[in-house]
């Protein structure tokens, strides 16, 4: 049993809204997700539109794809941006050592991100070099992106086909530089991000949210609190001229080990979701040591690289990290989602690794063939929740046990828009079980009429899309019958491993 109280009435200056960018996505540099996923190049038999595949970008404007991160990833702290434009048969050809020790032909640079961007009508979001590149050359980005006027760099862009200046907001000082990144210390890194950032200029009236590297939450707790302190302390603080950071990053992915996607069993099953439901955990942590420096919770944290991390598909390359995408992932998906609706004070963006061909992917490709992944139908549903209130929600309920393990089986949030409609999302991570939910709505009428459901669910939990049966798991309606009203409360079975979101007008 659940017993769910979602509260309507919040004064105006409780409320707390839910960024779009929570439900934003990463492309990098790796494996198929840009070359022989969103880039097949013009002279493609794919249909594309200068290069990018059709197909993907419809299917990714439909989600409501809000933001793109780019290039990387680990690979974003070796990409030189001067390598990706002008004439593509004049671009060097490099090493791709994170990732494979592939020919990075660097086809796919400045240019055509933003081209893909304004394909998607997306905003885009850059995660620039700190690890190997220079001051110089970071600031020199900015300004061949942004400025106006008529200097060299400037005048390049015009040369290269682009008169006018893009705009961009979201813009990264390095990545993972603890890591890939530049295995630096935290006091180390926090210094070089102000220095780094005192040169990511505003120009021509473009502004900048700039995003410090955060920690990755799978390291133990005492390590993220010192990361997290050490950053926010040294660059947080304000002062005269000091460059101040707008983002602090977190990457958290749900590793388990070698075994591919398809191969889950119960066992495994249970450590994976109590692994994503530890996201709650973290952000909660990090909430509290950033409220010691920014009380007004204006610093956002952006959790630009989250998703299940499994082993890759039989007979693929280790390094292209493809994997194939289950009700499994579904499940691990719609629960980071609640969680981020839940910290929306905090959490300002968040990107899945990554959007095709990569890790808990969106779309998969083969040659002509693409399709959506379950998770790509969590965020097709959860799109509904996107610039909405959160409206207050009390989850009581029984658990899920397997082994040792207990975890609540009911997880979710709510919101409401500005036509008062009002959208419950709920996930039950009981694989064997269907679980009887009440929900009551204060101060709000339920009527069954104007009541509409979808549920994802599917018999296994490994249940998945192929690209000869691409629409096994996909999302169905769910019938008004199985609801009724008892006292005031929402009353109807929630089937077992399943995701359901409910809207009420
Ligand atoms: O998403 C794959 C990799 O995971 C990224 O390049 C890196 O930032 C992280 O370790």
């Amino acid at each position: 049993m659940a017993k769910i109280i979602i509260d309507t009435k919040i004064e105006p200056s409780e409320q707390k809204q839910i960024s779009k960018h929570i439900y934003g996505h990463f492309a990098e540099h790796l494996g198929r997700c840009i070359y022989d996923g969103i880039w097949v190049g013009e002279d493609s038999s794919i249909p594309n539109t200068r290069g990018i595949r059709t197909d993907i970008v419809q299917a990714l404007k439909k989600i409501k794809v809000p933001n793109l991160r780019w290039p990387g990833g680990c690979f974003a702290d070796e990409y030189h941006w001067k390598d990706g434009i002008g004439p593509k048969e004049n671009r060097p050809r490099r090493v791709n050592t994170h990732w494979g020790g592939v020919i990075e032909n660097n086809h796919f640079g400045t240019h055509e991100f933003f081209d893909l961007c304004e394909q998607l009508d997306c905003e885009p979001y850059i995660c620039g070099n700190v690890g190997s590149g220079t001051i110089e050359e970071m600031s020199q980005w900015i300004e061949y992106i942004t400025f106006d006027g008529n200097s060299t760099i400037a005048e390049l862009r015009k040369k290269n086909g682009r008169e006018n200046p893009w705009r961009i907001k979201y813009w990264g000082v390095g990545n993972e530089n603890w890591g890939c990144g530049g295995h630096m210390t935290a006091e180390y890194y926090s210094d070089l991000f102000l220095r780094y950032s005192t040169y990511c200029k505003n120009l021509s009236g473009n502004k900048l949210y700039k995003i410090t590297c955060g920690p990755v939450g799978e390291f133990p707790l005492n390590w993220v609190v010192h990361w997290v302190e050490t950053v926010m302390n040294k660059t947080s603080i304000p002062t005269l001229f000091k460059p101040l950071i707008h983002g602090l990053s977190l990457h958290y992915y749900t590793r388990v080990g070698a075994q591919p996607a398809t191969e889950v069993n119960e066992k495994r099953w249970a450590v994976v979701m109590e692994k994503a439901l530890y996201m709650d955990r973290l952000l909660a942590e990090i909430s509290n040591i950033m409220d010691k420096y920014d009380k007004s919770k204006k610093i956002g944290i952006i959790v630009d690289e989250w998703g299940a991390w499994w082993g890759v598909e039989k007979g693929t390359n280790p390094s292209f990290l493809y994997q194939q995408n289950t009700l499994t992932d579904a499940l691990i998906a719609s629960l980071h989602l609640d969680i981020f609706n839940n910290h929306c004070t905090r959490v300002h963006m968040a990107n899945i690794a990554q959007t095709v061909n990569v890790l808990q992917s969106m779309i998969l490709t083969k040659g002509e063939k693409m399709l959506l992944t379950p998770t790509y139908h969590v965020f097709d549903m959860y799109k509904v929740h996107q610039e909405n209130i959160l409206l207050p929600t009390k989850i009581n309920t029984e658990n899920y046990v397997q082994g040792r393990r207990s975890i609540p089986a009911i997880n979710g949030s709510a919101s409401i828009d500005s036509d008062n409609q009002l959208y419950i999302s709920l996930s039950n991570i009981n694989p064997n079980q269907g679980i009887n939910v009440e929900i009551i709505v204060n101060d709000f009428n339920i009527g069954i009429s104007e009541l509409k459901a979808e549920v994802l669910r599917s018999e296994q939990i490994n249940a998945h899309n192929t690209f000869e049966a691409p629409e096994t798991v996909k999302p169905e309606k769910y019938t008004n019958d199985k609801f009724s009203i008892k006292e005031n409360k929402l009353v109807f079975k929630m089937p077992s491993k399943a995701i359901l979101v409910i809207k009420i007008k």
